[in-house]
């Protein structure tokens, strides 16, 4: 694998506002360039070209029951908004998705791609046009129930009316009521009124800590910042708007231990004073315990345990750097997600590994961190890490009053600990010891919640699989990602609906694992298509839609 620099990265940063300023002025560019050539190649309209766009990444949040407090499904809606869409997707800060996808790539992305951003520019530019609303694509309906179907327990806080004017973080503990231990293989986080959950976090706690800390609050629950303000309680997931289910592939499954308490920090923002809230997790367990490998999830790179030149330490008025290093024992793992976690004046982190080999392994990278929008990300695919390698991490802390997130004015002096006012550095893996064929597990094909199929991941793949094309639909260009359980020819074959064949593409010998082939289908009129993968005596097929 590439190595990559990371001097850049550490160098001062530029201001948010300054790169509003540039932003304003490529706008003005851009604006000034549509205008004078007098003549547009083809006119955007929100029925034709806006409207894929919306509803392919946007309207997930933004429906009327969704996370994005106004809707986008109607034509009228965006046209109200046009101006503020145009703002927030040209500067990259709508749909939200915190990692560089320059530096590593995840399951279920949210970005648009730049094509998209100019069609929104066009559009608003042009005069914001509807189009022909009769030949609008059919608006996406959203289940306001759970996603992942059958579940085996249900846990729901108590009802709480939001009682703080500010941003609260509130800690709901819920008695999982089970005398034995439980292996989770899905999980599903429900918020009760999706118009004031930020975000959750899932813990489990077997000290009674966080009971004893809610039984001391008159109120449900009780108040904690970072985390839930008990040291020995583990997270076990997160849930921001737009999350789906978790899922992990078949064989994985969480620990949930005997007689745990579930505990469930919410952050409901400013402006929610006196809205209620009732949030519920659901889960299903492995049928039986044994014969699931189990899943561990802990901030494997720690501002306790590896933090170099520590203490976390940012005087007021200060700009600090981290690094964290940990190296693995002398066994391979397999990863599946990471989760960095730092308060309100980490700017940026960075973590990724170095194998014995000196290869770098990236895992990610935040560049505008935004203590907001933490999540987990899902890797594409199982990683595999090689026996002792280290793994780092590296963050900046913005301690002056340049810094818009600063909760303090003047800034004051921050270090360690779980409330507003404190730091941290921690980065959570979800991993377990590797296993032959970990690699070839897919993590994106379990997103139950964008349409596509789960498959049957047993530690060996046994037949042919072919995964959901992407981007899909797409008007350039299309990929195909497949798994051979052996070295085998293959032919690949599109066709149009009528089962005409557009194309064949024939192979000899292609290596078992997972293989990519992407197709230029830019000359394909608008439509629906099939790819089909063929190893003589198996086929596979998937449709996508050329726009
Ligand atoms: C994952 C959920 C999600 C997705 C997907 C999403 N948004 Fe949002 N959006 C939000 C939330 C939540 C807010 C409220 C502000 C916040 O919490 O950051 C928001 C705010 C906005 C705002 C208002 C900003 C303001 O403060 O006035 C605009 C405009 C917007 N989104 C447009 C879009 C567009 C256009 C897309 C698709 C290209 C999109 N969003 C995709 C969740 C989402």
């Amino acid at each position: 694998m590439p190595t990559f620099s990371l001097n850049l990265y550490f160098s001062p940063q530029v201001p948010t506002f300054k790169i509003f300023l540039k932003m304003k002025k490529i706008y003005a560019a851009l604006f000034a360039l549509t205008f004078s050539g007098s003549v547009m190649a083809q006119t955007t309209t929100w029925a034709e070209h806006v409207a894929p766009i919306l509803y392919n990444n946007c309207t997930k949040c933004h429906n009327p029951d969704g996370a994005g407090h106004f809707s986008l499904m109607t034509f009228s809606e965006a046209f109200m908004t046009r101006y503020n869409i145009q703002y927030m997707v040209t500067a990259g800060k709508m749909p939200p998705w915190p990692p560089d996808t320059t530096f590593s790539r995840f399951a279920h992305e949210r970005t648009l791609k730049a094509s998209e951003v100019q069609t929104i520019n066009d559009w608003v530019n042009g005069g914001a046009l509807s189009g022909d609303l009769g030949t609008a694509p059919t608006p996406p309906v959203y289940a306001s129930g759970p996603q992942m179907g059958a579940y085996d327990l249900e846990l729901t806080m108590p009802t709480y009316t939001v009682n703080a004017v500010n941003d609260l973080y509130r800690c709901f503990v819920i008695p999982s009521g089970l005398l034995t231990q439980k292996m989770i293989t899905a999980l599903e986080v429900i918020p009760g009124n999706r118009n004031i959950v930020h975000h959750v976090l899932v813990y489990q706690d077997t000290t009674y800590g966080a009971y004893q800390l809610d039984q001391a609050d008159q109120e449900p629950g009780y108040t904690s910042f970072g985390g839930i303000g008990v040291s020995g309680a583990k997270l076990i997931a997160g849930w921001v708007p737009g999350s789906g289910p978790n899922i992990l592939p078949n064989g994985f499954g969480v620990r949930l231990a005997p007689n745990a308490d579930v505990v469930m920090q919410i952050h409901y923002p400013s402006g929610t004073f006196n809205e209620t809230d009732s949030t519920k997790i659901i889960f299903r367990f492995a049928p039986s315990v044994t014969g699931i490998r189990s899943v561990g999830n802990a901030p494997i790179l720690n501002h306790q345990t590896n933090l170099q030149g520590g203490p976390l330490f940012i005087p007021a008025d200060s700009i600090r750097t981290f690094k964290e290093a940990y190296q693995l024992p002398g066994v391979n793992v397999s990863l599946i997600s990471v989760a960095p976690h730092m308060h309100l004046i980490g700017r940026n982190i960075v973590s990724y590994a170095v194998s014995p080999a000196q290869d770098t392994i990236p895992f990610i990278r935040i560049n505008n961190w935004d203590f907001q929008w933490q999540g987990g990300y899902n890797f594409k695919k199982v990683m595999k890490i090689p026996a002792s390698s280290w793994l780092y991490a590296e963050a900046l802390y913005d301690n002056t009053a340049n810094n818009p997130f600063n909760p303090s004015d003047p800034p004051i002096d921050v270090s360690l600990g779980e409330s507003t006012t404190d730091e941290m550095m921690l980065v959570y893996f979800q991993y377990l010891l590797y296993h032959s064929g970990d690699e070839n597990i897919l993590i994106d094909s379990s997103d139950i919640a964008t349409g596509t199929e789960a498959f049957d991941f047993s530690d060996k793949i046994k037949s042919l699989q072919l995964y959901d094309l992407y981007p899909n639909p797409s008007r350039t260009d299309i990929a195909a990602d497949f798994y051979l359980p052996k070295t085998t020819d293959v032919a690949i074959k599109i066709t149009d609906m009528q089962g005409k064949t557009l194309f064949t593409q024939n192979e000899k010998t292609i290596v078992a694992g997972i293989t990519t082939r992407k197709f230029d289908i830019s000359s394909l009129p608008a439509g629906v298509y099939s790819l089909s993968v063929n190893t003589g005596n198996v086929s596979r097929e998937k449709q996508f839609i050329v726009q």
